[in-house]
């Protein structure tokens, strides 16, 4: 499966969604996960999002994230239509330790 990860947080632009063919996406305040089960590893979600937060658990550090996903997938609604990114997506882009003071 792939994982969204830390820099999606509060960047959230939601490109990924328009381009996921089996919609596995699920949407919190703050950022999308992706349900594990339900991804093919197709693939084509981790060029399209802008804020590079998108990696195939295959890469090693990404336990947690896992964790993350699988998690809130089975809690937050799916989400299948891309809608603005936050104002200050740019100004986000990047910032440090976003989980432990942005997660939502
Ligand atoms: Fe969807 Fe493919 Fe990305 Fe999995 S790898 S979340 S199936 S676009
Ligand atoms: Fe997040 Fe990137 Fe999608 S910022 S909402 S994983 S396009």
């Amino acid at each position: 499966t792939y994982v969204v990860t830390d820099n999606c947080i509060r960047c959230k632009y939601m490109d990924c969604v328009e381009v996921c063919p089996v919609d596995c996406f699920y949407e919190g305040e703050n950022m999308l996960v992706i349900h594990p089960d339900e991804c093919i590893d197709c693939g084509v979600c981790e060029p399209e999002c802008p804020a590079e937060a998108i990696k195939p658990d295959t890469e090693s550090g990404l336990d947690k994230w896992l964790e993350i996903n699988t998690k809130y997938a089975n809690v937050w609604p799916n989400i299948t239509e891309k809608r603005d990114a936050p104002a200050d997506a740019k100004e986000m882009d990047g910032v440090a330790d976003k989980f432990e003071k942005y997660f939502s």
